[in-house]
């Protein structure tokens, strides 16, 4: 069998787990309005039960009522949980749920931590949680437990970030009483809550205690560039060395096991919690290593494990008992049973690029949405809606970047006679240029798989073909589906005639050789990128942007860890400028206040952005009854926006 420490069966407690996959909890916003379990998200675990896992950790749900969460905190909600739980088991897997205590410092209800002080993003006053709301807390949390084991869940993950790792936080947790001083104390609270937990469920009960933890190369590497009153990436912050020992406290505490990962407290776990595309693969392995040397009950370990050779090289290197799998499963929940089959190639990987963590805390936030799995959110809805169409028609698809390939796959997967066009030697668009910058390979998985997938479903791909309002009428599909992608944009500065303009995508693809310094004009994320990948050239780079923030399509934390990038890589950033005048010599810019500014160089590169191209489908309008835009040609967008858009178009046949 493929990957024989992977589908190994293993044990929690008493619990028999079918192999060692294990799905992560994500909060997904599927949940009811008032905290009860939906049916989107009955069908959202009943796909990922069925996908192979062993078990299925049901994202963080709340004693106390919280927007967008599972709420525990009444037997109302037993009977939801206790249909989640029957429809995970019949999809077989086991179920677990994590259990959240209070959202610390980031509670939007009641901002409250250890220890009294100022949200270091928000501004806002943090109060200091008393004893007696300590225990009001733990009350609670009790009955929650109680809750989860009524509904029969197989078990209990205690959610040990948020307030429990904000007392556990030396830099954070300045109380005198015993909840404050050495680690001991520190982790007194989380001890508490297993203890209180373990009186509601039983002796035999498995509880999982999910520990964050922050290693300090990674945090260095990662450290936020704007200046904070602290942040546990910092010297004493919450890293290896505690996490052992609190790993052992909790061990003798009774715990059954223990699921490192990422994010500690005050370290902005948006972006820890969920490594993004330039972090590195698997990167809490080496925690999780340490804590199982020194603990018997079994560890599990999250991160970035995206693929399932780097999911046996851990199990088979002793670093860790399960491995948790968050996104990797959200991307492609059936990646266990992929993996077992020997269909690995099959998978469509998570690339890492969090647009899921986005959906659901980027205002105006939403159901979570996935880049590449356009069934996300409408599992059942998807699966009908893929079943063979009625009518079989000569579908021809322009353009072979993401959209215009995911509408190929489900059009041919429906069964129509599908043809793609595409004017380049190979296929993937804009994603041949994304995957040039530092750190951004991850995307190349997406051009294989949906490669991989378009073969696999009959689609006549033809390259090097422009395709032309007069060759599409020829040909004389039944339907067309433009994806043809955006056209550049260029800015209007002064002198811009009178110099060779370089456009970004020709430095990417090696085209023009640049000088020793350049200006990158346009600062969203492909100017970011450009600029990042001219200064590991050894180029002296500085981007010019109009708009007062860089990367700014990006979520924030993102987008601060674009800027963090550029800075230490001394790319010199103008923001909120207007380009005034380009010469030999290099440009002119004037600041907001007015003041002028010159920039020398030997080279401008322009990245400022992308217009909608509808050329093609104006041309075909009134000469064909069917056709259909997807991707960047509607609006220049993201992968998400492409995939998506690209799968409607050919369920829309
Ligand atoms: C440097 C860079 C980095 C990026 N990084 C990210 C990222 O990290 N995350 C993210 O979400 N998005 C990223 N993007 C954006 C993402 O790549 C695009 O949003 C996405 O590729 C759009 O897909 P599409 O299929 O609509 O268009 P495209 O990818 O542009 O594909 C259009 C295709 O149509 C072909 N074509 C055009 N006209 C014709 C014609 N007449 N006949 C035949 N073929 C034709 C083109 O050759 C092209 O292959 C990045 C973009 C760039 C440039
Ligand atoms: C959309 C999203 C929601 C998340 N929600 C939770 C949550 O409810 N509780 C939790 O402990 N971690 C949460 N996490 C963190 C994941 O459980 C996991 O630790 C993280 O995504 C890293 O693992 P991965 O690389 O396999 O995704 C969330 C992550 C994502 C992407
Ligand atoms: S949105 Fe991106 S990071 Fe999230 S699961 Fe999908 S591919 Fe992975």
């Amino acid at each position: 069998m493929p990957f024989p420490n992977l589908f190994e069966p293993g044990k929690i407690g008493r619990l028999g787990l079918k192999n060692r996959i294990i799905m992560a909890p994500m909060i997904t916003l599927y949940v009811n309005q008032d905290g009860s379990v939906s049916d989107q998200m009955l069908d959202y675990y009943w796909e990922r039960a069925r996908g192979g896992c062993a078990m299925v950790i049901v994202e963080a749900s709340y004693p106390r009522g919280y927007p967008g969460r599972i709420f525990l905190g009444s037997d109302q909600c037993l009977d939801g949980l206790t249909k989640l739980v029957k429809v995970i088991h019949e999809g077989g897997a086991k179920a677990c749920i994590e259990v959240n205590t209070h959202r610390g410092m980031d509670d939007e209800v009641d901002p409250a931590s250890a220890s009294e002080m100022i949200h270091p993003m928000k501004g806002i006053k943090v109060r200091a949680l008393s004893v007696a709301e300590l225990k009001e807390l733990q009350k609670a949390f009790g009955e929650a437990a109680r809750r989860v084991k009524e509904a029969s869940f197989d078990c209990l993950m205690i959610h040990g970030g948020y307030i429990i790792s904000e007392f556990q936080s030396a830099i954070l947790n300045k109380r005198t009483d015993h909840y404050g001083g050495d680690v001991d104390n520190r982790a007194r609270l989380g001890l508490e809550f297993l203890a209180v937990a373990r009186e509601n469920v039983g002796p035999d009960y498995p509880i999982i205690f999910r520990l964050p933890c922050q290693r300090k190369d990674i945090s260095d590497r990662s450290r936020i560039i704007f200046k904070l009153p602290y942040d546990e990436t910092i010297e004493e912050g919450f890293r290896v060395e505690e996490t052992v020992v609190v790993s052992k406290l909790l061990e003798r505490g009774g715990v059954d096991a223990i699921g490192v990962t990422s994010a500690a407290a005050g370290n902005y776990r948006d972006i820890y919690g969920a490594p993004n595309m330039q972090m590195p693969r698997g990167l809490n392995a080496s925690t999780s290593k340490a804590v199982k040397k020194q603990v018997t009950v079994p560890v599990f370990v999250n991160g970035s494990i995206n693929d399932p050779n780097l999911a046996e090289d851990i199990l088979m290197g002793g670093k860790a008992d399960f491995i948790e799998l968050g996104r990797p499963l959200v991307a492609d929940p059936k990646f266990p049973n992929k993996a077992m089959t020997g269909n690995a190639e099959d998978i469509r990987k998570c690339i890492l690029c969090s647009r899921c963590v986005e959906s659901i805390f980027r205002a105006p936030v939403g159901p979570m949405v996935c880049s590449v799995n356009p069934a996300v959110g409408k599992e059942k809805e998807y699966e009908l809606q893929l079943k063979p169409s009625a009518q079989k028609t000569r579908v021809l698809v322009i353009g072979g970047g993401p959209a215009g390939m995911q509408a190929s796959i489900v059009a041919a997967s429906r069964g129509h006679d599908v043809s793609l066009w595409e004017k380049d030697d190979k296929l993937g668009g804009q994603l041949n240029l994304a995957i040039i910058p530092p750190g951004k390979d991850e995307l190349s998985s997406l051009i294989r798989y949906l490669t991989f997938q378009l073969n696999k479903s009959g689609v006549k791909v033809v390259l090097n073909t422009f395709a032309t309002p007069e060759a599409i009428l020829k040909y004389a599909p039944d339907v067309v589906i433009a994806a043809v992608g955006s056209t550049p944009l260029m800015p209007k500065i002064k002198g811009i005639d009178k110099r060779m303009v370089i456009r970004f995508e020709d430095v990417l693809l090696g085209k023009v050789e640049v000088g020793k310094s350049v200006i990158v004009v346009g600062g969203g994320f492909v100017g970011c990128e450009t600029a990042e990948f001219l200064s590991e050239q050894g180029r002296k780079v500085a981007i010019v942007e109009i708009l007062p923030q860089l990367a700014s399509e990006l979520f924030a934390p993102y987008a601060y860890q674009t800027v963090r990038r550029l800075k230490e890589r001394n790319v010199e950033l103008y923001v909120g400028v207007k380009g005034e005048e380009m010469t030999k010599k290099g440009m002119k810019v004037i600041s907001e206040s007015g003041k002028e500014i010159f920039i020398p160089a030997d080279d401008v590169v322009i990245a400022a952005g992308s217009g909608s191209d509808q050329t093609l489908s104006k041309a075909l309008e009134g000469k064909l009854l069917r056709i259909y835009e997807a991707g960047d040609c509607l609006k220049p967008s993201r992968i998400y926006e492409a995939i998506s858009q690209g799968a409607d178009a050919g369920l829309r046949i």
